[in-house]
């Protein structure tokens, strides 16, 4: 996609005209807004969401993937599709220009997209760093900052940021910026929650754990993680539904399924050397350094 703003346009396919509440009269539904909507997590969400009768703005980069999901929800709910680049500096204000341009508005923002780029630091060129701040930290925050006036105004609002357990335990070698990306988002997260709850707006980091998905594909770890015990995974409509459940009810911080739970209060009570140790040995399973 181009970083012109005025490009980004909705798939007029994935737009159902007949129950578009910008041309319906009488108030609008408030819609929920999902980045990473393509697949994993976000597809999951967008499910959960549809199920519950909530209409959805659904963002990925393969289009074909979020008009094929429209489709299947469209007998729910009214979609709109929009696809976009996060790593584009343009597209967080493209967005929220497209969204505001068709006559909707967004009560639910759930900044879910991302990914993991393996190996050592110097491994890759700064490029591929930028574009997985960009995508990772500054497109959610971009997001939260353009959508939040109006649910402020409005009284009501729920942002939901995707995390990670890796935000919560101590880093590793290999996928440098991943745990630091997702601890950024947990702390955003709290701070956005503090800052908000007077005004109606619920804002949580969900945080899973090892989630059935296409993640470890795109990071070509998948025969690493297989290798792990089925009891570290959980699927992504469970991990969707918990996640859900958390921001409607105003849980700030959600860590999902008892075993994540409990790595968690694990390394909250150890010392920060023995922990560093524990992931840095555990982290080989799953965090490709090369
Ligand atoms: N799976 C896990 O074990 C796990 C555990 C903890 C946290 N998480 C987090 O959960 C979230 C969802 O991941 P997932 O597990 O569902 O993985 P996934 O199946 O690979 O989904 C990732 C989504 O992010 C989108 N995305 C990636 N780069 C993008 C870009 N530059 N611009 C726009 N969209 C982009 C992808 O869509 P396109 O490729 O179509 O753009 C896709 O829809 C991520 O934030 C991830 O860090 C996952």
């Amino acid at each position: 996609m181009s970083t012109a703003e005025s490009e980004l346009e909705p798939a007029a396919a994935a737009q159902d005209e007949g129950s578009n509440p910008a041309a319906a009269p009488g108030p609008q539904p408030g819609h929920a807004l999902i980045t990473g909507a393509s697949s994993g997590i976000g597809a999951a969400i967008a499910r959960e969401y549809a199920r519950r009768g909530k209409p959805l703005i659904l963002t990925a980069r393969r289009e074909d993937r979020l008009v094929a999901l429209a489709d299947e929800l469209g007998p729910l709910v009214p979609c709109t599709v929009l696809a976009a680049d996060l790593a584009d500096p343009g597209v967080p204000a493209a967005i929220f220009d497209q969204v505001t341009d068709i006559g909707l508005f967004v009560d639910t923002l759930v900044n879910n997209a991302g990914y993991g780029v393996t190996g050592h630091y110097l491994s890759k060129p700064w490029t591929t760093h930028a574009d997985f701040i960009q995508v990772m930290m500054t497109a959610p925050c971009e997001l939260a900052h353009r959508f939040l006036p109006g649910m402020v105004e409005r009284g009501r609002g729920r942002i939901m940021n995707v995390a990670s357990l890796a935000g919560l335990v101590p880093g590793s070698a290999g996928h440098t910026l991943y745990g630091a990306s997702k601890a950024f988002l947990i702390r955003f997260s709290q701070s956005l929650a503090l800052e908000y709850a007077d005004k109606g707006v619920h804002v949580s980091a969900l945080c899973p754990g090892f989630t059935y998905s296409e993640f470890h594909d795109v990071t070509g770890t998948r025969d690493m993680v297989s290798k792990m015990s089925r009891r570290m995974w959980m699927k992504a409509e469970d991990v969707a539904r918990i996640g859900v459940e958390a921001v409607e009810s105003g849980q700030i911080v959600c860590v999902t399924g008892r075993l994540n739970r409990a790595i968690k209060s694990m390394f909250k009570l150890l010392p920060d050397g023995t922990g560093l140790r524990i992931m840095q040995k555990r982290a080989r399973d799953f965090r490709s350094a090369d």
